[in-house]
């Protein structure tokens, strides 16, 4: 595809956006092979299918916010190597093969993206790959994970919430959807961890839903890169 198609997903995107973008994405990341000619221009594009579909016919590998090596750690206090684990927004991230080939024995990895679903089962066929929408995450059951871990997931929904202070409705129901969706998934007692760029009073509201029935138990601050956020959330 020729850069004219990123031109026209901007304007996609700039027409769907309910108000000015006012989240921050960070694509500052050393383990890459983008190129500027996939990043949009308006953040508002990172919420369309179409976009990331055109990204990964571009693009093998990218990391977002940090690599396993950076949350291996913090990871490792909260799961349990025979969980069964699902990562949602998969991307092209190599988190699920490293954390397998760590001694996780569980792990499915997901994306609404077919295109990056199709590449990565392609490079690690050893490895669980399945198509899957986080806003309702329909071809997995009930109570079927121990964790289900999004890193970067969320903070692509959020990129039209317009004022962070203020965020739009539509942002405020796909998060909702997302959590709905997840929580659903887990077992009692499971959990939701997330690492996430947007600021802990901003995320909150999003993910700390009462209507939701579980609670934050553990926050850590990840320093790498621009410093980062991970949330510990358990299903009651
Ligand atoms: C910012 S990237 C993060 C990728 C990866 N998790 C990482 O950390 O490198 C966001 C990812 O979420 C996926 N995504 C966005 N909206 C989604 C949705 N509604 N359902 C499933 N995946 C979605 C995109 O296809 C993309 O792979």
């Amino acid at each position: 595809m020729e850069n004219k198609d990123l031109a026209e997903l901007n304007e996609v995107a700039k027409e769907q956006k309910t108000s000015v973008a006012g989240s921050i994405v960070s694509e500052s990341n050393a383990d890459t092979d983008t190129s500027i000619d996939t990043m949009p221009k308006d953040n508002t594009t990172y919420k369309l299918k179409e976009y990331w579909d055109f990204r990964f016919t571009k693009e093998q590998k990218y990391e977002w916010l940090a690599s396993y090596q950076d949350i291996k750690e913090v990871l490792s206090q909260h799961v349990q190597k025979s969980d069964k684990i699902l990562l949602v927004g998969c991307g092209n991230s190599q988190l699920g093969p490293e954390m397998t080939q760590d001694g996780y024995e569980n792990v499915i990895s997901s994306d609404f993206s077919v295109t990056v679903i199709k590449n990565m089962s392609e490079r690690f066929p050893e490895q669980k790959w399945v198509v899957s929408d986080v806003k309702n995450l329909k071809e997995f059951q009930d109570g079927e994970f121990d964790v289900v871990f999004d890193k970067a997931t969320m903070d692509a929904l959020v990129t039209d919430e317009g004022s962070c202070w203020n965020p739009n409705q539509k942002t405020v129901d796909d998060c909702f959807e997302m959590c709905q969706a997840l929580h659903r998934v887990l077992k009692k007692e499971g959990k939701f961890l997330q690492l996430t760029f947007q600021d802990p009073y901003f995320r909150k509201r999003y993910i700390l839903n009462p209507e939701i029935d579980w609670k934050q138990t553990n926050y850590h601050k990840v320093d790498t890169g621009l410093g980062y956020h991970f949330f510990v959330i358990q299903k009651n």
